[in-house]
């Protein structure tokens, strides 16, 4: 392979320690939803009812990791990619939520983990990343506060079966974004909408992401543990008083809400009124079951947002303004250019005095790829990353703390409610075929890690 030099990073710059990595989810590579006893999940569902993902595409192969994960650990071990972060899907071991346990399920994810290892990969599993199955739904799913219990009991068995092998655990994966989009806005699975549903979802799922903390550290002593939060620079579209109490209240949605009572700091009801309804979920010793000592917190920044005041946006009294409405570089989804976001991120979470390690476990850009001639030249996202990696050096530079960067994603694939249309990989993937080309970016990294 030639060797593909643009920029003048070097890896020894980041540390010996620095964590380098590559993060996948189930639900988006796997496919093989109903394969040998697997339940269905919440996305299975939802991508199943008319109209809910563009161009009417589906997960019903995805990348079809379930039958290709042999080859495509290959790849990563091929990229020099040391760490692979990938999620368990609750409804292939657990096919109603609960007891019995399917065990095909788990024989499925110890090949994964024994294929890891043996390919000299660490393994670092997301327990939640978004598909509920689809049983628990029926009961209510998020909104149910029968759900800590439901993933506590999951939490068990996967930690049960895989915790011998696998050190590297996160608990739950961006959970402002799938309590927002899935019940709140009812744009991603499982399509609920209205502020009750959101704010009872977001409750429960901050009490089972310390409940299911918990439950790793009694059976692995030696666990490192985590949880993701999707984080975001705000800034205000002018500094009138009424844009900057607006960007305050966005930031506190979008960057505090979900992490702040896991260090103990409790919901920031004071800088985001709307969350004082929550009280009336919050029972008996709820606050003090809502922190958890984190040995990381991964954070998954890729763009900034633009905030300006609406009186017509309920609740938050605010109103994003798109990347196309600023005029300003973006990627297929939507989303500004702006590597800087990541320094301001890391300064901003920096600040947390609970915080012990940030690691950055999602980065990444969707572009419009073309494969010519068994090529794919995304300069646009190898520029990406490279960009980012800057920002984080600077940050280092500076004495932010931040131990490591994973890549999303090591193939295009399912990116949820946009379909294939929004394409992240290092990979790319002809869905037709399933036929693999490592991408200029993928080429890039694996130079840069060598
Ligand atoms: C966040 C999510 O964790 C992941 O599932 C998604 O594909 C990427 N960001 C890109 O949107």
């Amino acid at each position: 392979m030639n060797k593909v030099e643009t920029s003048f990073l070097h890896k020894n710059q980041f540390g010996d320690d620095f964590l380098w990595g590559v993060s996948t989810a189930a639900f988006q590579i796997e496919g093989a939803p109903d394969s040998d006893g697997k339940g269905r999940s919440i996305w299975d569902v939802f991508t199943s009812q008319k109209g809910k993902i563009k161009s009417g595409h589906h997960a019903l192969t995805a990348c079809d990791f379930y039958n290709s994960y042999q080859s495509d650990i290959e790849l990563i071990r091929d990229l020099n990619i040391p760490n692979f972060r990938f999620s368990i899907s609750w409804p292939r071991i657990m096919p109603t939520g609960v007891l019995p346990v399917n065990e095909a399920g788990i024989v499925y994810y110890n090949k994964i983990i024994d294929s890891l290892l043996s390919a000299g990969i660490e393994p670092w599993i997301t327990l939640y990343h978004w598909d509920l199955p689809h049983e628990l739904e029926i009961k209510g799913g998020w909104t149910n506060r029968e759900s800590v219990n439901w993933f506590s009991a999951y939490v068990e068995v996967c930690v049960q079966n895989f915790g011998d092998r696998v050190k590297n655990w996160m608990v739950i994966n961006e959970p402002s974004v799938f309590t927002g989009a899935g019940y709140f806005l009812g744009i991603h699975a499982p399509g609920k909408k209205g502020i009750t549903n959101y704010l009872k979802a977001m409750h429960h799922v901050t009490l089972a992401t310390t409940a299911g903390a918990k439950i790793i550290r009694n059976h692995i002593p030696d666990a490192h543990i985590g949880t993701t939060f999707s984080c975001t620079h705000i800034e205000p579209a002018t500094q009138s008083s009424k844009d900057v109490e607006a960007a305050k209240r966005v930031d506190t949605l979008l960057n505090r809400t979900f992490i702040e009572p896991i260090l103990g700091l409790g919901y920031p009801q004071a800088d985001l009124p709307v969350l004082k309804k929550l009280n009336a979920y919050i029972v008996e010793d709820d606050l003090n079951n809502l922190s958890f000592d984190f040995d990381f917190i991964g954070l998954q920044c890729y763009t900034r947002e633009v905030v300006k005041s609406s009186l017509l946006i309920p609740y938050i009294g605010a109103e994003l303004i798109s990347a196309e409405k600023r005029n300003v570089i973006s990627t297929d989804m939507g989303w500004e250019v702006y590597p800087p976001a990541l320094y301001e991120v890391l300064k901003k979470f920096n600040a947390y005095k609970g915080i012990k390690k940030i690691i950055i476990t999602e980065n990444g850009a969707a572009f419009p790829d073309t494969l010519k001639n068994g090529k794919v030249y995304d300069i646009k996202r190898t520029h990406y990353i490279q960009d980012h990696l800057e920002q984080i050096l600077k940050a280092k530079k500076d004495g932010l703390n931040v131990d490591g960067y994973f890549v999303w994603t090591l193939t295009d694939n399912f990116e949820w409610a946009e379909g294939y249309n929004a394409r992240f990989g290092l990979i790319h993937v002809d869905f037709d075929t399933q036929q693999r080309t490592i991408k200029h970016s993928g080429l890039w990294f694996k130079d840069f890690l060598s």
